[in-house]
């Protein structure tokens, strides 16, 4: 690998960073309904001219929402996978051991802040938003896959999140203060779990031939298959909502345009732009030159 990642420079940038979730919400810190959650980049309300200022506004607070979920949802089944992985080698390297188990415990703040989040939205938005899931049950789905797609799908959603932070996040002006805080502090930790994954890629891949690497990136691919069918699901959900939350129902042409564009926003915010990170296909080029020619052809119906 060409990487100079390893255990011991993640557990002191871990330790270096280290925030607290009542220094990013609660107490004065209160999210601003009056301000955009997310950014245009993800969320492609621009484009839905039958919305009027106020109609983008809400939805883009929905989607806001939805991105609290989708990563508490995913966080979910990351922390047992990672305890898992660390749990067969505890005594054998004292810095993986301490590498992988802050990696944990970061796992269950960043659930714990999104939880937070969520309550802050949903006393301050005042209409119910559904969400896909039960979570355990996607967790459960995700999890009976072979430890190398889950594992995929895992370095997949932590470069995702560097590339919202630095490509759509960091420069975008007129952001929440709340969310735009939540979701640097967020990139900063999961920097070093994007490494922490790579490895943890490398180890599984260790032992695995060209054959049972196939079928890894199948079942990766399978569980991507899962989510675009969620997310499509949630495209409806949140048109629901956003029906509700201004109080007239759309005609059935903007009604399939609104739910066609945001199920493809959500397409690259949560697959494509992880799929399509260099970083994620040069981990998979590692493993095999023909799997990670097949992903970066996924990656285009994610785009
Ligand atoms: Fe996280
Ligand atoms: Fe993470």
């Amino acid at each position: 690998m060409q990487t100079n990642y390893s255990y011991a420079s993640a557990l002191a940038a871990s330790q270096r960073i280290n925030w607290r979730v009542e220094d990013i919400i609660g107490g004065e810190k209160r999210l601003d309904f009056d301000k955009p959650f997310m950014p245009e980049a993800l969320a492609r309300i621009a484009p839905l001219d039958s919305l009027s200022a106020r109609e983008k506004l809400l939805l883009n607070q929905i989607r806001g929402h939805g991105y609290l979920y989708q990563f508490g949802l995913v966080e979910e089944f990351i922390l047992p996978f990672v305890l898992d992985h660390a749990r067969p080698l505890l005594a054998q390297d004292d810095l993986r051991t301490r590498a992988l188990l802050r990696f944990a415990s970061e796992e269950a703040k960043h659930i714990h802040l999104f939880r937070t989040f969520e309550r802050e939205f949903e006393a301050g938005f005042g209409t119910p938003c559904d969400m896909i899931g039960p979570a355990d049950a996607v967790g459960k789905a995700v999890l009976a896959h072979h430890p190398l797609s889950v594992a995929l799908l895992i370095l997949q959603v932590e470069w995702m999140t560097q590339r919202h932070y630095l490509e759509s996040i960091r420069d975008y002006q007129g952001l929440d203060e709340q969310f735009r805080s939540l979701l640097r502090h967020h990139w900063m930790e999961e920097a070093q779990h994007a490494q922490l994954d790579t490895l943890m890629v490398e180890a599984l891949a260790a032992n695995c031939d060209e054959r049972q690497i196939e079928q890894a990136v199948d079942g990766y691919l399978e569980i991507g298959g899962m989510f675009d069918g969620a997310f499509k699901q949630q495209a409806g959900f949140d048109l629901d909502a956003l029906q509700r939350a201004v109080g007239r129902s759309f005609t059935a042409a903007e009604a399939e345009r609104i739910t066609a564009v945001q199920h493809q926003a959500m397409r690259w915010t949560y697959l494509g732009s992880g799929i399509s990170h260099p970083n994620f296909l040069r981990s998979v080029q590692e493993l095999s030159l023909a799997q990670a020619e097949r992903l970066a052809d996924a990656a285009t119906t994610f785009a």
